[in-house]
């Protein structure tokens, strides 16, 4: 089976004490464990440089919760994926709900970023995903088609090659509600199947992760799923205890 992959997206949450923390364990963690999964670590961005510092393992990557939409210029405020590069990012969060949502990021918006973010050879992990009431409404896999036929669009021959799908139902983030797994695997298998019929990509290849309300209790659910190939965690990420053992439970079964 193929790697599975756990992505922690602390979002705005965390501080120094958290931070080392987390770094202590982990290292403790990683000299006394085999780690089979590979774990992408997306702390606010003000944090990463002393985790990556302190961490070197295989397994873990640095992720970034999001880019700025140009490379450089007069943008206060803003980092570019240069800067993310060189202290140490290799995936980039974009498309996430919250993003779409509070900062108003529309399909085409994030498919330039996505396009960009391959131009630097750094890796995306785009979200997509409805809302409540559009899955009410059936309309789930027609949401997740438009927000990928945004990247189709670009007409590029490679684009989905070395990238990651999130699918995150918006009304599973942060509820408790975690979605249904029939649900979740008909969703990323339609998602596979669209993406291989319109571009270059084997659906093997593909790779689409699911979030949304994951904890503990849940993660059996998606591990040796067919079309699931990693979980995309909030809540679950901020507490040692919580995260490292889900880390444990899916590395007695995906090796
Ligand atoms: P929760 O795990 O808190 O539902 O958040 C999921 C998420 O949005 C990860 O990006």
């Amino acid at each position: 089976m193929k790697k599975f992959i756990i992505t922690a997206n602390w979002k705005l949450h965390g501080n120094n004490v958290l931070v080392c923390h987390f770094i202590n364990k982990l290292k403790s963690y990683f000299d006394t464990n085999q780690i089979f999964s590979k774990i992408i670590f997306a702390p606010p961005v003000i944090y990463i440089n002393n985790i990556k510092n302190q961490i070197q393992h295989n397994n873990f990557f640095i992720g970034a919760q999001n880019v700025d939409i140009h490379f450089s210029g007069a943008f206060t405020g803003e980092i570019s994926i240069d800067m993310l590069k060189d202290i140490g990012v290799t995936y980039i969060i974009i498309g996430h709900s919250e993003r779409r949502i509070f900062h108003h990021e529309n399909n085409e918006y994030i498919a330039k970023k996505f396009q960009m973010i391959k131009s630097k050879n750094l890796i995306p992990i785009l979200c997509v995903g409805e809302n409540l009431q559009e899955k009410n409404l059936k309309q789930s896999e027609l949401i997740c088609r438009n927000q990928i036929d945004a990247i189709l669009q670009l007409q590029e021959e490679d684009i989905f090659q070395n990238s990651i799908i999130a699918y995150e139902p918006i009304w599973a983030i942060g509820t408790g509600q975690t979605a249904d797994i029939k649900h979740v695997n008909r969703i990323h298998k339609f998602i596979k199947c669209y993406i291989a019929d319109n571009s270059n990509i084997k659906l093997k290849d593909i790779i689409i992760q699911y979030g949304g309300s994951v904890n503990f209790n849940n993660i059996q659910n998606f591990i040796n799923s067919e079309h699931i190939n990693g979980v995309l965690l909030g809540t679950a990420s901020l507490s040692f205890e919580t995260f490292i053992n889900i880390i444990h439970n899916i590395d007695q079964y995906c090796y």
